[in-house]
């Protein structure tokens, strides 16, 4: 018989039809007459009851469906005598695929702690809330991929192993055959690259932006959606060494544009999962609840899909660093010297704590913050007319902080090229990038969306190590 998906059966299964299913026992209980085995497939957050007749199958059967058994069952679909589901399976026939221990199984059917269970990532999507993210987390690149499709955007894959540092930020993971205890020296005492696999320093790409931007110069709208490596040290809820990143790049854009793309495509993906995660959504919600009942009132978030909902149907606040600056400076904290980095003047870089009070107290809203000082934002940025700021855009969204960075980028060329100059860009080494501004340049603009961060505000986790199937942060490799 044609095994079926437990998602399908709990939506439409029909009263009488035989199927079989597979998957993962949750629970089992019992009494003298029945058992009840609580039976997951990873296909939807529901189980589907089996009811297995003792005197069918023997007593001593029973004793290996333990949680965490991987078993098929036959049987025909009845109406569900308890609540909570409309269908339930009388098993007729039971395979035991595999055996699991339970005094050694890891994951008990009872609450663990998330720190407990990113030891155990490797068997972390067996429970409820990590099975609940890994599916949002495939709806929302499904999602990702359709907004751009449908709006004439062309996939571009760029390198993963590159030798420029889009960011000009340095903070790259080396790529090299070379040896690492005698590596070959030049005249200088310096590690000779010329030697090495590529004949040149390589690293793992800390952006596909710049290569985006060659694709964009020629199909127009382009987007990139890949793995991006950076290593910094910040061992926070929000930053890992590994993450993916989504970086559309449009030709013939300028900075509104780019806002109002930015601003359309967080909303679409928020409505994407109201729209088909609400199983999920509504286990992780019922969840955040609990956690946040040990809170004091007054620092309890908004209920998880009333956030989403909000997020999804109100406009963001657009405002220019230097307003933001003056909110800051004149904010009860500051004056307070309640932030742990005091606002001064112009020219401060934001910290994660000034970009929250922004969303999170002066606005309650998601803020696009634009126009920084050219100091300090990356080289490619467009050089405003007042020839201190750049037309940067960063999106900041609550409890996140910045999900989104992005700009309008310098198409002209001598601007450019004493852009680079002044924050030490190797000209000689990016001629090819040059060249876009050579040959039939134009307004351009594009801007990343860290995937992980959206997965951490639609998911309403707390860190960013859990919504990623395997993390990679500072001293943390495994799997
Ligand atoms: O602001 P960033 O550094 O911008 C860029 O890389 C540009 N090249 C994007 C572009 O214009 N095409 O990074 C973009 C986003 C951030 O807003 C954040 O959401 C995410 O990437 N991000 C990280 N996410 C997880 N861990 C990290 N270490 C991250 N660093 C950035
Ligand atoms: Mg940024």
């Amino acid at each position: 018989m044609k095994k079926v998906q437990i998602a399908g059966i709990l939506k439409s299964g029909q009263v009488g039809a035989e199927i079989t299913i597979k998957g993962w026992v949750r629970t089992r209980r019992g009494s003298k007459n029945v058992s009840f085995i609580a039976l997951n497939d990873g296909s939807t957050i529901n189980n589907l009851q089996v009811v297995a007749e003792v005197e069918t199958f023997g007593e001593e059967f029973f004793k290996n469906i333990n949680t965490g058994a991987a078993i098929g069952v036959t049987g025909t679909l009845v109406a569900s005598a308890g609540s909570g589901q409309s269908v339930e399976l009388k098993a007729e026939k039971i395979e035991i695929i595999g055996l699991s221990d339970p005094d050694k199984y890891p994951i008990q059917p009872k609450r663990h702690s998330l720190e407990f269970l990113r030891e155990m990532a490797h068997l972390r999507p067996r429970t409820a809330t990590f099975s609940a993210i890994f599916r949002i987390r495939h709806a929302m690149i499904f999602a990702i991929h359709s907004f751009f499709n449908e709006r004439g955007f062309f996939n571009i894959h760029t390198p993963i192993i590159t030798s420029s540092d889009a960011e000009g930020a340095g903070e790259m993971f080396r790529v090299s055959t070379l040896s690492a205890i005698n590596p070959p020296l030049n005249e200088e005492g310096a590690v000779d690259y010329s030697q090495d696999f590529f004949g040149k320093a390589a690293n793992l790409t800390v952006s596909g932006q710049l290569e985006g931007e060659l694709f964009a110069m020629a199909l127009s709208k382009i987007y990139t959606f890949g793995p991006t490596f950076r290593a910094e040290n910040s061992n926070t809820s929000r930053h890992l060494a590994e993450f993916w990143m989504i970086e559309p790049e449009v030709a013939f854009f300028d900075l509104n544009d780019n806002m109002d793309l930015a601003e359309e495509f967080l909303k679409y993906l928020i409505n994407y999962a109201l729209e088909h995660c609400m199983d999920d959504l509504l286990f992780l919600s019922n969840r955040l609840a609990e956690e946040e009942k040990v809170k004091p009132a007054d620092q309890r978030s908004m209920e998880l899909i009333e956030k989403l909902r909000f997020v999804a149907d109100n406009d963001f606040i657009r405002l220019t660093y230097t307003d933001a600056i003056e909110i800051l400076r004149n904010s009860k904290p500051n004056k307070k010297g309640q932030f742990q980095y005091p606002v001064g003047g112009y020219g401060t870089d934001l910290q994660s704590e000034h970009e929250r009070y922004l969303v999170e107290k002066e606005f309650k809203k998601p803020v696009i913050l634009t126009n920084y000082p050219k100091e300090i934002k990356a080289f490619y940025m467009r050089l405003d007319d007042n020839g201190q700021t750049v037309s940067a855009m960063d999106v900041l969204f609550p409890q996140i902080g910045e999900i989104i960075g992005g700009s309008q980028r310098e198409e002209r060329l001598e601007v450019l090229e004493q852009r680079m100059d002044e924050m030490n860009i190797p000209r000689e080494d990016m001629e090819w990038y040059l060249d876009t501004r050579r040959f039939g340049g134009c307004p351009h603009a594009g801007f990343g969306l860290g995937f992980e961060r959206l997965m951490l505000f639609v998911t309403g986790m707390g860190n960013i190590r859990d919504v990623i199937p395997f993390a990679r942060t500072p001293k943390n490799c495994e799997f």
